[in-house]
């Protein structure tokens, strides 16, 4: 047995770690070790295959650093790779090990936030296309409308440091509008891509007022800790010495410092190969 078995974090880069941070602050004395795949970013252009495989050599690197749960703290990841990892690639090849998501704590508990029955959701091409959050929200609440509205540039403005100016603020406010003229009745957001909580202050001064924009790091995060109260064979495999390690499988100097944007405080990561 190895001797560190730490909860894996992935992403296919940055965002992640804006799900990490709410996950570390609500559980601070496990272990924890983040891939962040930098040198493949990003996922949310690639097509299922692709984004499949990616996931599945990240998931694979995590395991055999000990993690016996891992978290894709991805929508893309989430949206088109997890379902696979779940029903088939885990069976098959670890069939104790565990992988979640990010989407479905979000979508079992959308209900809560929205009175008008209309919520709206902005995420990555690729997370709209799978049609992952309207497929799951219908399970837990079927009556709900839900709206997409793919913004495909506000990755690469986040990931350029873009977080407001003239440029940023055009691009915010088209999505916002397209998604409103659809349908005005929204009066919940969700943010479905793990960069976005870092415009939110910018999203919120283009929306009426009373439209809630929910980010999901504090949801996934609760939704963790209740998996981990239910699954004590998981929780009782999971090292808690507080330990916080950083992967990225591009140049960690670069990483290091825009993760800390991400994180909320300085990271030190090292760079591995999958
Ligand atoms: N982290 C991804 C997500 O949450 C966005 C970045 C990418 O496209 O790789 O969908």
């Amino acid at each position: 047995m190895t001797a560190a078995q730490p909860i894996g974090i992935f992403d296919s880069g940055y965002g992640g770690l804006t799900v990490f941070k709410e996950i570390a602050a609500l559980l601070p004395e496990y272990d924890f070790l983040y891939l962040g795949d930098n040198a493949r970013t990003p996922y949310g252009t690639r097509s299922f295959e692709t984004v499949h495989h990616y996931t599945w050599d990240a998931v694979r690197w995590l395991f055999a650093r000990g993690c016996r749960l891992v978290v894709l703290a991805c929508n893309t990841a989430s949206a088109k790779a997890l379902r696979t990892i779940q029903q088939k690639d885990l069976p098959q090849a670890y069939p104790d090990l565990r992988v979640l998501g990010v989407i479905r704590p979000v979508t079992e508990r959308i209900g809560e936030f929205s009175r008008s029955g209309h919520v709206g959701l902005f995420a990555t091409a690729g997370t709209v296309r799978s049609q992952s959050y309207p497929i799951e929200i219908k399970k837990f609440f079927p009556d709900l409308v839900v709206h997409a509205e793919a913004c495909p540039l506000w990755v690469p403005l986040i990931e350029n440091n873009e977080l407001d100016g003239a440029g940023t603020e055009f691009f915010v406010r088209r999505h916002v509008d397209k998604l409103l003229a659809r349908d005005p009745e929204i009066d919940a957001i969700i943010l479905g891509c793990t960069h976005y909580p870092l415009l939110s202050a910018l999203i919120a001064r283009f929306l009426p007022p009373g439209i809630k924009l929910i980010s999901q790091g504090p949801i996934v995060a609760e939704a963790l800790v209740g998996y981990l109260h239910r699954h004590t064979e998981i929780d009782g495999s999971c090292t808690k010495g507080g330990r916080r390690e950083f992967f990225t499988t591009d140049d960690p100097e670069d990483f290091d410092r825009l993760a800390a944007l991400f994180y909320g405080s300085a990271v030190r990561s090292k760079k591995t190969d999958l």
